[in-house]
């Protein structure tokens, strides 16, 4: 009799209950696990929705502080800031101002966490450019403008030190220029700041599934990033990039975004010997809100398995704009226990 024929060979019996399914569940959900990114706009006075991520706002600063203590509250490991600045220029000087808005509400995040949770800071210019790139552009072969990787370069090592002066104690670099993690992580040391940690966006694809996101930050991108973010196509060249920002003092790795990408979350989580975060964006959490909101999917429970998906693939860490609601969740007082006939004879 071959095994697999074997009657004795019931995977059901596993399955039978409630308390027999806890047993033997593999993946689990936590707030510890749970990455909470946050806007926070220059000059507001209210906290303003955003129309194409439903539940997500644009904080004003008190807002914001006011975010940032919930976060801590409901258990999760950090929030990741997102400045809007009211002026954008070439160069993205807002980026590296002292006083530029993601600079001070990094401030006011580390004092109302109180320790209590990661601050993480997006270092990126795309927010803070008037053109929308996440670099400084320079005349191409035919005159046409392309982002310039090393003049880019310096502009990240000047913010990553204005952010850590502002006190972040994790740099997110989402900017996809070549060699960023090793500029940051020297300017870094040479200024003292080692203990600032930098989570590396190392396999980072040109998606569509940022388009809401771009609302909430007001971008003006003129054209694509695909002459920087990663071609969708592409699962061999993440190894590659993982390997050079691990190489370069990345102390965290990201795959972004998630649900799409769970093929290379799976081979990056496989292989990286530093933690692995993966960023379920805007798209992400706009399809499963505009179905939910129709009526055509049972939201909670889409939110539940997508994350844990996130997770079971690899991800240590997850970025959900849900963080927060689904923490809270995690730590409700358990359901009652499902009545006698609804657990499988
Ligand atoms: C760059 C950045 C982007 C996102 C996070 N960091 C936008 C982009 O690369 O175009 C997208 C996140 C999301 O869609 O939720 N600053």
């Amino acid at each position: 009799m071959s095994p697999t024929h074997d009657r004795r060979i019931r995977p059901r019996r596993l399955r039978s209950t409630p308390a027999m399914r806890r047993l033997v569940t593999e993946v689990r959900l936590h707030p510890g696990d749970l990455v909470l990114p946050l806007f926070v706009k220059e000059g507001l006075t209210e906290p303003v929705a955003i129309a194409s991520m439903p539940g997500v706002l644009q904080h004003t600063r008190a807002s914001l502080r006011e975010a940032v203590r919930e976060a801590a509250d409901a258990g999760l490991a950090g929030v990741m800031l997102f400045g809007v600045p009211l002026v954008r220029d070439a160069v993205g000087s807002g980026a590296t101002d002292p006083d530029g808005i993601l600079n001070v509400a990094i401030a006011d995040a580390v004092e109302a966490a109180g320790g209590r949770l990661v601050v993480m800071a997006d270092l990126c210019l795309d927010e803070f450019t008037d053109h929308g790139h996440c670099g400084v552009l320079t005349p191409g072969p035919g005159g046409e403008p392309v982002v310039d990787n090393d003049a880019t370069l310096e502009r990240y090592v000047d913010m990553a030190l204005a952010q850590a002066r502002a006190g972040a104690h994790l740099l997110g670099l989402s900017g996809m220029m070549d060699d960023q993690t090793a500029a940051v992580r020297d300017a870094l040391d040479d200024a003292g700041f080692h203990d600032v940690a930098v989570l590396a966006y190392a396999a980072k694809y040109a998606s569509v599934f940022y388009g809401p996101f771009r609302d909430a930050v007001e971008s003006t991108l003129q054209g694509d990033r695909k002459s920087y973010q990663m071609d969708p196509a592409n699962r061999r060249e993440a190894g590659r990039e993982v390997a050079l920002d691990v190489a370069q003092g990345a102390d965290v790795v990201m795959v972004k975004p998630a649900l799409p990408y769970l093929d290379v979350l799976a081979d990056v989580a496989a292989t990286s010997p530093v933690p692995v975060a993966a960023y379920q964006v805007s798209g992400e959490y706009a399809m499963i809100e505009a179905a939910a909101a129709n009526g055509w999917i049972d939201r909670r429970r889409a939110i539940e398995e997508s994350v844990l998906a996130i997770r079971r693939a690899g991800a240590d860490l997850v970025l959900t704009y849900w963080a927060a609601e689904l923490a809270g969740w995690l730590t409700a007082p358990a359901a009652p226990a499902a009545p006698a006939a609804l657990v499988a004879p």
